[in-house]
């Protein structure tokens, strides 16, 4: 190795240990600009207690979430309370009875029942803006609490944690990410998993530039709304005015409203991977603009139950997008799945062109690279990024090779010699708010 060589290599690492705790990669897609915390020190939480604190106070934090935080009888239970039984639970133990909350009449003329859960599900934690809320390694859990992003929250990322376990037994039980009136929300490399209701939810309050990238929506359950172990609440898209940037997410065992979208915004769906779906996967309802594109739908039932204003692009649709979108389209694929057919071309002469540059797979990649990809613990299993970092370091990784396509299993094998991924090629300052504080008490 010469001399320089080994400098360059030095120096990389050097910026790979520096960045190792922080945010990897930056936004892209519609939350392009998203800096989270930004610059400030990363440092991770004792206990739920100073993690509450953290993600709610007014400073720019970067926090880490470096093991499993429990929120698990943090706020109490309510013991043999009251909830009802939907028509949709014919099933018993293994369906969803729902907590007749008092806030709401949804339970109408169900037959009551009682039910004990855990409170601190029930109100996710209230997040305030400029935080990155970082996972170390696959370490970072989020157990029986979800985060809130409300109230002209900005410029929050989320990235490599796994929130589980809210309630997964109850309609209404807890949700896992909500944004309801804020704007530049980068969500990524996130699992969710045992949710008593949405996975993701965006509410009628402008949400503005959302990305939601390489994240894992598992939805099997003992506890199914649909009676069969899958899901049903997955992905809700409400905000007017939305834009939201949906890629390289792994949806599985779900069935329903997966996602289902209305009211007067944007959702670019690209490179995302649907799996075992025995309901329906898209629900579109008014108002909303949703251009879908080289996915693939592998066991989905009904990959489309409502058209809206939906442009979903197949092989015949090429020429279309040339002209249209002044670019080249990517076909979704289907296999073992109904149809999605869709074709509405006002999504194409009126989609934003906001979403940056992307890179568009091809739908015969997408199902490897997304296993390969995402969820929690990938990221130094990214491919994007081990090629930046060969490409910064001059070296070439001894990481094994992927071993994901099919399976969906991680991939095993020693751990690669360094920490490869976490380089962040160009820091940028928060765009506004209150600057960075030193911190510390
Ligand atoms: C979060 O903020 C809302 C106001 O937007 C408030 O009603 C709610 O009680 C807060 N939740 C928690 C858990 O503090």
């Amino acid at each position: 190795m010469s001399v320089q060589r080994a400098l360059l290599a030095a120096v990389a690492l050097l910026r790979v240990t520096a960045q190792a705790a922080g945010v990897s990669g930056t936004a892209f897609g519609f939350a392009t600009g998203t800096t989270g915390g930004g610059n400030a020190a990363a440092a991770a939480p004792s206990d739920i207690a100073q993690l509450t604190e953290w993600l709610t106070d007014s400073i720019p934090r970067v926090i880490l979430i470096d093991k499993e935080f429990n929120y698990l009888g943090s706020e109490g239970k309510c013991f043999n309370c009251k909830c009802c039984v939907p028509d949709s639970n014919t099933c018993g133990s293994s369906g969803q009875n729902a907590i007749a909350l008092a806030s709401s009449s949804w339970c109408g003329t169900y037959p009551t029942t009682t039910c004990t859960y855990d409170k601190a599900a029930l109100e996710g934690i209230n997040v305030s803006s400029h935080k990155s809320i970082v996972g170390v390694g696959s370490a970072g859990v989020i157990r029986g609490r979800g985060l809130r992003l409300a109230n002209g929250v900005s410029n929050v990322i989320i990235q490599n944690i796994h929130i589980t376990d809210l309630n997964p037994q109850y309609i209404w039980g807890g949700d896992a990410i909500t944004l309801d009136g804020t704007d530049q929300i980068w969500i990524d490399h996130v699992k969710i998993s045992l949710i008593g209701r949405q996975m993701f939810v965006a509410g009628f309050d402008s949400s503005g530039r959302v990305t939601i990238s390489n994240s894992e929506f598992d939805g099997r359950t003992s506890w199914s709304a649909s009676c069969d172990g899958h899901h049903y609440w997955t992905i809700l898209g409400y905000g007017k005015n939305d834009k939201v940037t949906f890629t390289g997410n792994y949806i599985h065992h779900t069935s329903g409203r997966s996602p289902r979208l209305e009211f007067d915004n944007y959702w670019h769906v690209y490179n995302n991977y649907w799996f075992s779906n025995t309901g329906h996967a898209f629900d579109v309802g008014e108002g909303t603009n949703a251009l879908i594109e080289g996915n693939v739908f592998d066991q989905v039932k009904t990959p489309l139950l409502t058209p809206g204003k939906t442009f979903a692009v197949s092989s015949s649709d090429m020429s279309t997008c040339n002209s249209m979108l002044g670019r080249s389209c990517s076909a979704n694929t289907l296999t073992t799945s109904g149809t999605l057919s869709a074709s509405d071309q006002s999504v194409l002469s009126s989609f934003p062109s906001g979403g940056s540059r992307f890179n568009l797979l091809d739908a015969g990649r997408v199902k490897s690279s997304v296993l390969s990809n995402a969820g929690i613990g990938k990221l130094r299993r990214s491919r994007a990024s081990k090629k930046k970092d060969r490409q910064y370091a001059g070296i070439t990784p001894s990481v094994p090779a992927s071993s994901a396509a099919g399976s969906g299993a991680s991939p095993t094998g020693p751990p690669p010699q360094f920490s490869w991924t976490t380089i962040v090629v160009k820091p940028t300052p928060l765009p506004s708010g209150p600057p960075a504080r030193p911190q510390g008490s």
